[in-house]
């Protein structure tokens, strides 16, 4: 039985199982503390602990293919590229949400590994996450380039200077890691009330638009996003920022959009 210590009021069950080291066993092992759920399965979630040799092990994200392939291949999670590319591995882990294919476990310190799925979004299976909402929040800031050159092949130029004020946004890979760091977004970004606060990935994909020389609807951009809900529930912790894995700052790109919100010119009426 795994011996954690949770809250006394916690809704983890107790009983997790445990996989031990073969007897015998040489390597280099460290345990992972897993979160396991299957809400088909009308049980509530438990941690099942795994000792894993990990002195073949240099990512996270290695040593949950390994415990897969190995160990129990019931363990469920998503991953892609393997290399920071897709966002399909992000989760929370020892903590912190991250991407396990680039967490290299001489980033953890010492100890267990606790790995969880991304906070406050509902679980599929084990460490997938639906992320549904998040999409169709992504969807709705029109994510694509608006213009009204007809020609698909025609050659929009934008200067150095334009080109420049993209970087540090088109680089969103979308594994929501931010938007479920934020408070803010765990208690108002599920709300089909009308008072849905986008979340900090989606409003960075908003800005990446809306700073795109290129694009002729900034105006209709940000008509969209002025409402109470949207745009000014961040209230600038900056989580985001913190765990984004690409080094992005979306609450930067939330500022600029609150800027662009107060200089623009005011509609009649
Ligand atoms: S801003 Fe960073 S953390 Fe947020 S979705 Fe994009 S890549 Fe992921
Ligand atoms: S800065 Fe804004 S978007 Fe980022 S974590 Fe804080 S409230 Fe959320
Ligand atoms: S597997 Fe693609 S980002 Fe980790």
């Amino acid at each position: 039985m795994v011996q954690l210590t949770l809250p006394a009021n916690s809704k983890v069950r107790k009983d997790g199982k445990t996989y031990p080291a073969k007897a015998g066993a040489d390597g280099s092992f460290r345990r992972f503390n897993v979160y396991r759920y299957d809400p088909d399965a009308g049980e509530n979630p438990r941690i099942d602990s795994y000792e894993v040799d990990v002195s073949d092990v240099s990512m996270v994200l290695d040593a949950l293919i390994k415990i897969k392939n190995e160990t129990d291949p019931t363990l469920t999670f998503r991953r892609s590229c393997r290399e920071g590319v897709c966002g399909s591995c992000a989760m929370n882990i020892n903590g912190a949400n991250t991407l396990a294919c680039t967490k290299g476990m001489d980033d953890l310190g010492d100890g267990d590994v606790a790995v969880y799925p991304l906070p406050h979004q509902p679980v599929v299976k084990d460490l997938v996450t639906d992320l549904t909402k998040f999409y169709e929040q992504h969807a709705s800031i029109n994510p694509f380039l608006q213009s009204s050159v007809a020609d698909d092949a025609a050659e929009i130029p934008q200067s150095k200077e334009e080109r420049e004020k993209l970087d540090g946004l088109y680089e969103c890979i979308l594994c929501a890691c931010c938007s479920t760091s934020c408070p803010s977004y765990w208690w108002n970004g599920d709300k089909d009330n009308g008072e849905e606060y986008l979340g900090p990935a989606a409003l960075l994909q908003a800005y990446r638009w809306i700073a795109d020389s290129r694009d002729e609807e900034r105006e209709k951009r940000l008509d969209a996003l002025e409402d109470p809900f949207k745009l000014y529930r961040c209230h600038t912790i900056m989580n985001c920022a913190q765990v984004c894995p690409k080094s992005l700052n979306p609450a930067k790109a939330i500022a600029e959009i609150r800027k662009l919100m107060i200089t623009r010119p005011r509609k009649a009426g």
